[in-house]
C-alpha cells in the first residue's frame, strides 16, 4: 500500500519505518528540512533503539521515502497518516490541535479523485476526527475520502518491538471500506497476535486518553504509596510485588520512582480533564493524579535537602540519567528538568550523564556540566541520583570510582539492592524503602 506519514517524529518515524518494513510504499514527510536531509543520510533525528538500522534498510531498498513536499506525497498515497505534535495549550489544559488542522487543511487540497483514507495517530481530544472531516469536505464528495482514528501505543525506548507486536491495534470509524483496508494494512500484525478492534472514531480517541490516564494514575498510586512506605519501614517493592501478582491489577506500572514525565501523560490527563469539563464532567480522580504528580519532583527535592541535611551549597551532585526514562532522549516533562535547575539555584555544583548524551536545556545553566561517561561524571561526587534505569547504570561499583568518603546514593528507580549497600558501608536511600 501507498503510505504518507506526515510528521516525522517519534511516532511517524517508527511506524512509518515499520510499515515500510511491512513491504509498504512509505514516504515520511516533515516540514523540518534539516530533520529530512539527515534522514535521508540515514541519520535518524531520535534514539530509539534498532531504528537506524531499519531506517538504513528500508531507504536503501527504496521502500522508505522522506519528503518535505507534502503535496505530492499526499496526492500519491491511498493512507495518509496524521503524526504531528498535539501539546498543552499555553495558559490551559487543553490540547493544541493546531499542528493536527493545519495539516488537516492541506490535505485537503489536494484529494481531488482518488478515494483516500486520513488517519490520526497523533492523540487527539474525542471529536477531533468530526472537525477534521468537516475541514476536508469542504467542497467535495464525502465519497472521496474517510477520516479514522487510529491512536498509537507505542512505547519510547521499546517503539519498534511497541509497534511490531501490539497488545490491540484500535481503529476508529463506522466506514466498512475503510476497515476492510486497514485490517489487511494491519495483518501482518494481526496474524503475530494482535487483537484488532474495530469501534467508532469517538470511542477510539477516547479509548487511547482513558489508556494512558490510567497508567498514570497507576504510576501514581504506587508513589504514593511509597511515600507511605517511607514512613513505616516498608520496602514498596514488595509491595508491588504483592500487589502485582493479582490478575486484575497486574505488575507493569506499579513501580515507584519520580514523577512520571515524557511526552504523553502530563499533556493527555491534562487534555482529558478539559475535554470532560466542555462535557460538564468533572474528571475528580484524574485531576488528583495530577495535582499528585506535579507535587512529586518538589516531594523528592525536600527529601534530597533532608538527605543532605540541608546543606546544599557547593555539593557536587551527579545526576545519571536526565530524560524522562530510560532508553529514550526524550526530555519533555522529565522531572530532572524541575530538580537541576532548582539545586542548582540553590548552589549545588551538578555534573550528569547520560548515554543519549548532553542537553541543550542545561548548557545555559551556571554549575551545571554534561560529562561524557559515568566514571568521570560521579568521581568527585557528593551525591549521586540514578534519575533513570538504563542498563549502564545497574552495576556500577561506587566505592571503587568515587573519591569522596562519606558519598550518598540516592537510586530513585530502586535498582540496588539495599542490604547490599549497607554490606559495602554506602549511605544509600531509595524510593518508599
Ligand atoms: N512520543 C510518544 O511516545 C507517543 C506515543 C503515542 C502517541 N503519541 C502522540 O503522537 C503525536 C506525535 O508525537 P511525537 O512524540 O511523535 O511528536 P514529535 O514532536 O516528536 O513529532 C512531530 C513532528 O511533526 C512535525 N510537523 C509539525 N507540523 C507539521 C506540518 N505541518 N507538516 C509536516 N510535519 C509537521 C514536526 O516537525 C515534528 O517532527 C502526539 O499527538 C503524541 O501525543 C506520542
Amino acid at each position: 500500500m501507498k503510505i504518507c506519514m506526515i510528521g516525522t517524529g517519534y511516532v511517524g518515524l517508527v511506524s512509518g519505518v515499520c510499515f515500510s518494513d511491512l513491504g509498504n510504499d512509505v514516504v515520511c514527510v516533515d516540514k523540518d528540512l534539516n530533520k529530512i536531509e539527515n534522514l535521508k543520510k540515514g541519520i535518524s533525528p531520535i534514539y530509539e533503539p534498532g531504528l537506524s538500522e531499519l531506517i538504513k534498510k528500508n531507504y536503501k531498498i527504496g521502500r522508505l521515502k522522506f519528503s518535505t513536499n507534502l503535496k505530492d506525497s499526499v496526492i500519491k498515497s491511498d493512507i495518509i497518516f496524521i503524526c504531528v505534535g498535539t501539546p498543552t495549550k499555553k495558559k490551559t489544559n487543553a490540547a493544541d490541535l493546531s499542528q493536527v488542522f493545519d495539516v488537516s487543511k492541506k490535505i485537503s487540497r489536494f484529494i481531488k479523485s482518488k478515494f483516500k483514507i486520513i488517519i490520526t495517530k497523533s492523540t487527539v481530544p474525542v471529536t477531533t476526527g468530526d472537525i477534521i472531516e468537516k475541514i476536508i469536505s469542504k467542497g467535495k464528495s464525502k465519497k472521496l475520502f474517510s477520516v479514522v482514528s487510529n491512536p498509537e501505543f507505542l512505547r519510547e525506548g521499546e517503539a519498534i518491538r511497541d509497534f511490531i507486536y501490539p497488545d490491540r491495534i484500535v481503529i476508529g470509524t463506522d466506514s466498512s471500506r475503510s476497515n476492510k483496508i486497514l485490517k489487511n494494512l494491519y495483518s501482518p500484525l494481526i496474524s503475530k497476535g494482535a487483537k484488532y478492534i474495530n469501534t467508532t472514531r469517538r470511542a477510539s480517541e477516547l479509548i487511547k486518553y482513558a489508556s494512558n490516564s490510567f497508567l498514570a494514575t497507576k504510576i501514581t498510586f504506587i508513589n504514593e504509596i511509597a511515600n507511605l512506605c517511607e514512613k513505616i519501614n516498608i520496602n514498596v517493592e514488595d509491595i508491588s510485588i504483592g500487589m502485582g501478582l493479582d490478575k486484575r491489577i497486574g505488575s507493569r506500572f506499579l513501580r515507584a520512582g519520580p514523577a512520571y514525565g515524557g511526552s504523553c501523560f502530563p499533556k493527555d490527563t491534562k487534555a482529558i480533564v478539559n475535554t470532560a469539563e466542555k462535557f460538564k464532567i468533572n474528571l475528580s480522580l484524574v485531576k488528583s493524579v495530577i495535582k499528585s504528580n506535579e507535587k512529586r519532583s518538589l516531594l523528592l527535592l525536600n527529601k534530597l535537602i533532608e538527605i543532605l541535611k540541608g546543606k546544599i551549597k557547593n555539593k557536587n551532585i551527579c545526576f545519571l540519567g536526565v530524560t524522562f526514562k530510560a532508553n529514550t532522549d526524550d526530555m519533555r516533562d522529565s522531572s530532572a528538568l524541575a530538580m537541576i535547575p532548582s539545586l542548582a539555584k540553590k548552589g549545588a555544583k551538578i555534573n550528569y550523564y547520560d548515554p543519549t548524551g548532553e542537553k541543550n536545556v542545561f548548557k545555559k545553566i551556571k554549575n551545571v556540566t554534561f560529562i561524557n561517561n559515568i566514571k568521570s561524571a560521579i568521581h568527585n561526587s557528593d551525591l549521586v541520583i540514578i534519575h533513570t534505569e538504563w542498563n549502564d547504570f545497574k552495576s556500577i561499583n561506587f566505592k571503587s570510582l568515587i573519591k569522596k568518603k562519606n558519598f550518598i546514593v540516592y537510586d530513585m528507580r530502586n535498582i540496588y539492592s539495599p542490604l547490599k549497600m549497607k554490606k559495602a558501608k554506602i549511605k544509600y536511600f531509595g524510593i518508599g524503602r
